[in-house]
C-alpha cells in the first residue's frame, strides 16, 4: 500500500508546491510509483507537473475524483512513474459541495460521509497501484487540508523562517493531531523542512535557530535557501530544464533524510 505524505503549513508562499512537486519527481526518478495529488485550487502543483494551464483540467480533476469516488478516471499521467491528480479554480467549491450536495455544475451528488474523509476515501481504489502518493495543500486549514492530512500517514511541515511563518505552526500541529485522532492513518509529523532562506538575515537565522529548539527532533537538518533556479522551476518545469542539477543540488539532501525517516518508522 502507498505511503502518503502530505506537504502542508497554511501560510502562503512557503515553498509547498514547490517541494511537492520535487519529491514526486525524486522518488519517480529513484524508481518509486508515484502519485502526485494538487488539493490547491490555485493548481500551482498541476502547472509545475503537466506543464499546462490548470484550466485544461477543468470537470477533469481532483474534485470531479472526489464527486464520483472515481480517481483512476482522472488520473493524469506525467512519467513513466510519475501519476497527477490535478486541481483548477473550481476545487475551491469543495466545502460548499460536501455541505449542499450541489456541484458547481449544478449536479446534486448528495455526499453522507465525514467532511475530513472523502479524499481518503476516494484514494482506496488506487493505494495499491503506488508506493507514494505526495499531496500538496493550499495556504489555509480548509477542507481541502483536513482531507489531505486524514488521506496521509506523514506530514512535512514547510517552515519559511518568518515571524507570520513561526506564529502559523501551532494550530497547524493541532490540525496534524486532529487528523491523527479523527483519520484512518495515525497522521504524524515527518519533519519541518525549513525553506526559502535567506541566509544573510540575521531574523532568518534567528527564526532558523528557534524551530531548532522548539521542535530538535522534528526539524530536516537541510536548509532549503533562495536560489533562482529553484524558483525558476515554475517557469521551466523538469523536463528539458538546463538548470534542473542545481535547483535539485538542496533537495536531494532534503530527499536522503526524508526517505530515512520512512525507512525507519
Ligand atoms: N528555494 C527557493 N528559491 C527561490 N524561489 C523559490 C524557492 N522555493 C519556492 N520558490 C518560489 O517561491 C514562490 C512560492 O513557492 P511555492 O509556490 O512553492 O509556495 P507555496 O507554499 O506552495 O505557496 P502557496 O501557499 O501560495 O500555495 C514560487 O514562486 C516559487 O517558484
Ligand atoms: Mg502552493
Amino acid at each position: 500500500m502507498a505511503i502518503t505524505i502530505t506537504m502542508g503549513i497554511q501560510k502562503g508562499g512557503c515553498g509547498k508546491s514547490t517541494t511537492t512537486g520535487v519529491l514526486a519527481y525524486l522518488l519517480s526518478k529513484d524508481g518509486y510509483r508515484v502519485l502526485a495529488i494538487d488539493m490547491d485550487s490555485q493548481g500551482n502543483l498541476t502547472e509545475l507537473l503537466s506543464k499546462k494551464p490548470a484550466n485544461e483540467f477543468v470537470e477533469k480533476s481532483v474534485l470531479e475524483a472526489m464527486q464520483y469516488r472515481d480517481p483512476k478516471k482522472y488520473i493524469v499521467q506525467i512519467d513513466e512513474n510519475l501519476d497527477l491528480l490535478p486541481a483548477n479554480n473550481f476545487l475551491a467549491t469543495f466545502p460548499r459541495w460536501i455541505y449542499t450536495g450541489i456541484t458547481y455544475t449544478g449536479d446534486k451528488i448528495k455526499y453522507h460521509g465525514n467532511p475530513s474523509l472523502v479524499l481518503d476515501e476516494t484514494l482506496e481504489k488506487v493505494r495499491n497501484d503506488y508506493d507514494f502518493i505526495v499531496i500538496d495543500t493550499p495556504p489555509s486549514l480548509s477542507e481541502q487540508t483536513t482531507n489531505a492530512l486524514c488521506a496521509s500517514q506523514y506530514v512535512v511541515v514547510l517552515f519559511e523562517c518568518s515571524n507570520w511563518c513561526y506564529s502559523a505552526i501551532p494550530n497547524f500541529m493541532d490540525s496534524v493531531d486532529g487528523a491523527r485522532r479523527h483519520g484512518r492513518h495515525n497522521t504524524r509529523l515527518l519533519g519541518i523542512l525549513r525553506t526559502m532562506n535567506d541566509v544573510r538575515r540575521n531574523d532568518a537565522k534567528a527564526f532558523n535557530e528557534m524551530i531548532e529548539e522548539d521542535y530538535p527532533n522534528e526539524v530536516f537538518k537541510t536548509i532549503i535557501t533562495r536560489k533562482a533556479p529553484i524558483g525558476r522551476l515554475s517557469l521551466y518545469g523538469f523536463d528539458q530544464n538546463n538548470e534542473l542539477e542545481q535547483a535539485l543540488e538542496q533537495y536531494k539532501n532534503f530527499y536522503k533524510e526524508l526517505m530515512e525517516r520512512v525507512n525507519s518508522r
